[in-house]
Parts: C-alpha cells; sequence; structure tokens
C-alpha cells in the first residue's frame, strides 16, 4: 500500500518513549456510545451517574457543540474526567475536525491531562490514510510526553466519499484503529444525497412491485405496493468488510429522530444483522435499544449453543429440527455465543438470561 510503513515496522512507537501499540484491539463491549456535551453543565452534571449504566461515554467537542463553546467543552471534558472514577465504562472522546482550528489544542490538552482515562479518540470527516498517520505520530509524541503506558486507541468516522473510496486503508493505516462509524449526515452532505436527515430510511427511496397484468395488459392505475429500501446499506455493508479485513470494529452512528424509536431500533438492528458491534447514542432512551439490539437474544445464544453441542470436533454435518448444519454455520454460531460470554461479563442482567437458558 502507498505510504505505508514496512511490516517490520509497523508496530514500533512512533516516538521514543511512547508506548507499544497494541497487537490486537480488545473486544470490549460497546453496544452504544452515548454522547454528552461537555460544556453543557446539565449533561455533564449526569456523567457521574451514568458509569455502568452504558458500555461508553463519548465527551462530543465537535459538531453540535458550538463554536463559541469549544474551549469550554474541552475544559469541561478534563475536568469531568478526573472527577470521575468510570470503572467498567469506556471514557471516549471526538476531536474537532483536523482541517479545523480547535483540534491540535484538543489533543494537545486533553492527552496530558486525562490520556491516562482516554480508552479512544474517535477522529471525524476522515479522508484516508494520511489522516490517521497524522493523528497517529501526534499521539504518540503526546503519549510519550505523558508518560502513559499504554496507547489511545483512534476511531474514525466514515462521512465523506472520499473516506468510503479509501476505507480499507483507512482501517488498516495505524494499529491505534480500533474501529468506524457511520456518519450518515456529513456523508450525505458531502456525496451531494438529497436528504435532509440525520440517519434513518427515507420514504421516496424504495422499490414498487409491478403493475398487475389484465389480458397481458399492465393496469398502470391499480394501486401497488411499495417498500422502503435502506440508503445506508451499501456503506455500511463496505465498512463491514473493511473492519473484518483488519480485525476491528463497526458502528452505525447517529438516529437523528430521538421520538421514532422504533425505525431507530430497525436501523440498529439491521447495523447489528449485517456486522456491527455497536451504536452511537444521543438520547439516554437509546442506550436501552442498543443494548437491547446489539445483545444476541437468548433464543439466538440458545440455538448457537445447541449447534455447539451437536457439531462435535466442529467438523462434518449435523440435522437439527430439519436444518442442516456444519462447519460453516458451527462458525456462526461461535460468534454468537462468544458475545453472549463478552457482554455477559460486564451485564450481570443478561448473564442471569443467558445463564438460564435450558440445554434442549
Ligand atoms: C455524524 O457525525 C454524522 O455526520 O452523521
Ligand atoms: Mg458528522
Amino acid at each position: 500500500m502507498t505510504g505505508s510503513r514496512p511490516a517490520k515496522d509497523f508496530f514500533r512507537p512512533l516516538a521514543v518513549g511512547a508506548p507499544e501499540p497494541v497487537r490486537e484491539v480488545p473486544a470490549r463491549p460497546s453496544r452504544a456510545i452515548h454522547f454528552f456535551d461537555p460544556s453543557n453543565a446539565k449533561m455533564a452534571a449526569k456523567v457521574p451517574d451514568m458509569v455502568g449504566t452504558v458500555d461508553v461515554l463519548l465527551g462530543n467537542l465537535e459538531d453540535a457543540v458550538k463554536a463559541d463553546n469549544k474551549v469550554a467543552a474541552r475544559e469541561g471534558l478534563v475536568e469531568i474526567a478526573q472527577a470521575t472514577d468510570f470503572g467498567p465504562t469506556q471514557l471516549w472522546t471526538r476531536i474537532n475536525a483536523l482541517d479545523s482550528p480547535w483540534v491540535l489544542d484538543d489533543l494537545t490538552t486533553l492527552v496530558p491531562a486525562i490520556g491516562d482515562k482516554l480508552d479512544v479518540v474517535m477522529v471525524p470527516k476522515v479522508q484516508g490514510a494520511e489522516d490517521i498517520h497524522y493523528i497517529d505520530r501526534l499521539l504518540a509524541q503526546l503519549e510519550a510526553k505523558a508518560g502513559l503506558d499504554r496507547p489511545i486507541l483512534v476511531h474514525a468516522i466514515l462521512e465523506t466519499a472520499r473516506g468510503v473510496a479509501n476505507v480499507e486503508e483507512i482501517c488498516g493505516a495505524s494499529p491505534r484503529m480500533q474501529g468506524l462509524s457511520l456518519g450518515p449526515a456529513d456523508l450525505a452532505a458531502d456525496r451531494r444525497m438529497k436528504t435532509t436527515r440525520v440517519g434513518g430510511g427515507h420514504p421516496g427511496y424504495l422499490v414498487r412491485e409491478d403493475p398487475p397484468r389484465v389480458d397481458g395488459v399492465a393496469n398502470l392505475e391499480a394501486s401497488r405496493s411499495t417498500y422502503q429500501q435502506d440508503l445506508w446499506h451499501y456503506t455500511i455493508a463496505r465498512m463491514v468488510d473493511a473492519c473484518a479485513m483488519h480485525g476491528i470494529y463497526p458502528y452505525y452512528g447517529p438516529f437523528g429522530d430521538i421520538s421514532d424509536v422504533v425505525a431507530c431500533e430497525d436501523q440498529f438492528r439491521n447495523a447489528f444483522l449485517l456486522g456491527c458491534v455497536g451504536t452511537w447514542s444521543l438520547h439516554p432512551k437509546q442506550i436501552a435499544i442498543a443494548n437491547r439490539v446489539f445483545s444476541p437474544s437468548t433464543e439466538d445464544v440458545a440455538h448457537a449453543r445447541r449447534v455447539v453441542a451437536a457439531m462435535g470436533d466442529g467438523t462434518g454435518a449435523v440435522m437439527l429440527d430439519g436444518k442442516m448444519e456444519d462447519d460453516a454455520s458451527l462458525k456462526q454460531c461461535l460468534v454468537m455465543v462468544e458475545l453472549a460470554e463478552q457482554l455477559a461479563a460486564i451485564d450481570p442482567e443478561l448473564k442471569a438470561a443467558y445463564d438460564a437458558i435450558e440445554v434442549a
């Protein structure tokens, strides 16, 4: 790949004294990444009480924070992070875009002040590997200076046409790469899509059934069913493949219609089924939706365990309830069982539900 480091150097720290890069991105549950505005005192005050109720708390410094509040948001995040014990909950931040006047101060302030508490830095509007290389080197320099003993990971938002075109090289640009999120609002604008929403579907994006025929003649006046299609299917599918290929994690992004919990759940579930591990939450009620959707159901876990048990050494084929199971369906079931184990380790309610599954 043009511009990439040779294999022998890929895992070398990019600054003298910076922590060793990770060889494998830890599979930490991150079903909901809950966004808060650290410059909003009311929102910030709720953060300590949310620890333990959500997998990831993210202090947002970028879009949705007014230009006049950028410094207050950055300083607010430092204050909250220093005062809070996050326990099992991860702390992430979304920094300002690389072409903004704020991002350098974001990083040079946050890393020395709270670098030991920050798990992941989310970078918006990533266009190509060069953006990740810039962040990678800067983080290494700041980590070395701050004497940090573990690297801060990097998450890119896929929200430009060029970013989508370069998605594979972005995922493979650094061992810091933790994952990707879909940024449907910026992506729609950058692509010049004719939508005005933040995530979700659109009633105009549909297919229509063929007209009924009478004596071989199409009746174009007849009413016909239409089926809304998913505007984001193509992008999410590309993200999932790029992430899987590089051993990192794909996420849905924002769903802006907070009141439409049903459509929100549908979008999240499509992403889960396609391979995403989590999503953003813009309101506390979306946390519950994300936790439900991105945790395998007890029915799925029960079935997966049955297949694992029936497949013995994992080779060959068996019939279960009239359906053929083989090495490949076993591998799918193992994904489900493994995810259930990871989630049970941090979510006592889920653990109780999974433990209660009867072995058939
Ligand atoms: C998120 O940042 C988006 O643009 O959708
Ligand atoms: Mg955006």
